[in-house]
């Protein structure tokens, strides 16, 4: 398959998805990015041509998920090569300190969002054997102080799997587990990470290695130093 491909990533106003966002429509592709916040003019935030953006609050997973489908019908696409799954929220602290709120919230955000997202735009991904990429998180193997959010990333470990045997043939489905990374999720989820954020892996290198992931055939990626090193040295391929 030759020529711009049709991406869609969520969470693309921070972080990690937005330097995705950028990555991917930088060489051409085209870029459906949701996030939580209005913005006013996202030519300027992004800047970068051919992103288009959609505000999809994933705290109301079914009314994002179908806003995401309009949109994708809107735009003309014909199908998604490659939709990754990226917005999440954290909440840092003793579990049984957490507010019951905090827990819903993350439930929404991180599991039930991607769950619907997957649901409605199944035809696309199914129009020309697509990707579903889900950024899970090193905690999904259950991290100290990130209880919920380490629950949220396990059920999207299931969610891969079950929508890897359900989709077989119709369209790929990987889920990437990143290491901690310099962003500034852990500052949101209320934790001061102090001089260990040193330790944390660069935001760019991470981007690189989950560009990697996306180009290989691994069902399962955990970015760890070594992979992401070598990611950024590597971006030969399509995508
Ligand atoms: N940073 C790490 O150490 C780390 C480690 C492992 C895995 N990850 C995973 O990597 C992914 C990206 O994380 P990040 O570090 O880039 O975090 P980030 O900088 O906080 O970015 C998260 C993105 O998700 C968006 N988002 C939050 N709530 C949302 C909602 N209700 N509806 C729609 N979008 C929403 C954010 O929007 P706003 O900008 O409006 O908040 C932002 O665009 C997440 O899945 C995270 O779990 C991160």
């Amino acid at each position: 398959m030759e020529g711009p491909c049709n991406i869609l990533i969520t969470g693309a106003t921070d972080g990690i998805g937005l330097l995705l966002a950028k990555s991917y429509a930088a060489r051409g592709h085209r870029v459906l990015a949701t996030g939580r916040r209005a913005l006013d003019d996202h030519r300027t935030y992004f800047g970068v041509e051919r992103i288009v953006y959609l505000q999809a609050d994933q705290q109301e997973p079914v009314r994002a998920a179908k806003l995401i489908a309009e949109t994708a019908q809107k735009l003309g696409w014909e199908n998604i090569d490659v939709a990754i799954l990226n917005a999440a929220i954290g909440w840092a602290g003793s579990p049984d300190q957490e507010p019951a709120r905090s827990v819903q919230n993350q439930i929404a955000i991180n599991l039930t969002a991607p769950v619907c997202i997957a649901a409605e735009i199944a035809p696309w991904l199914f129009a020309q054997k697509g990707k579903l990429v889900l950024i899970g998180s090193t905690a999904v193997k259950g991290q100290g102080s990130f209880a919920t959010y380490a629950a949220t990333k396990a059920g999207l470990d299931g969610l891969a799997r079950s929508l890897r045997a359900e989709w077989r043939g119709r369209a790929a489905v990987q889920i990437i587990h990143p290491g901690p990374t310099q962003t500034d999720m852990h500052k949101k989820a209320g934790m001061s990470v102090g001089l260990a954020r040193r330790l944390f892996m660069r935001p760019k290198r991470v981007v690189a290695a989950i560009e990697r992931a996306v180009r290989s055939r691994s069902k399962r990626v955990v970015v760890t130093r070594s992979y992401a090193f070598f990611a950024s040295k590597s971006k030969e391929g399509r995508l």
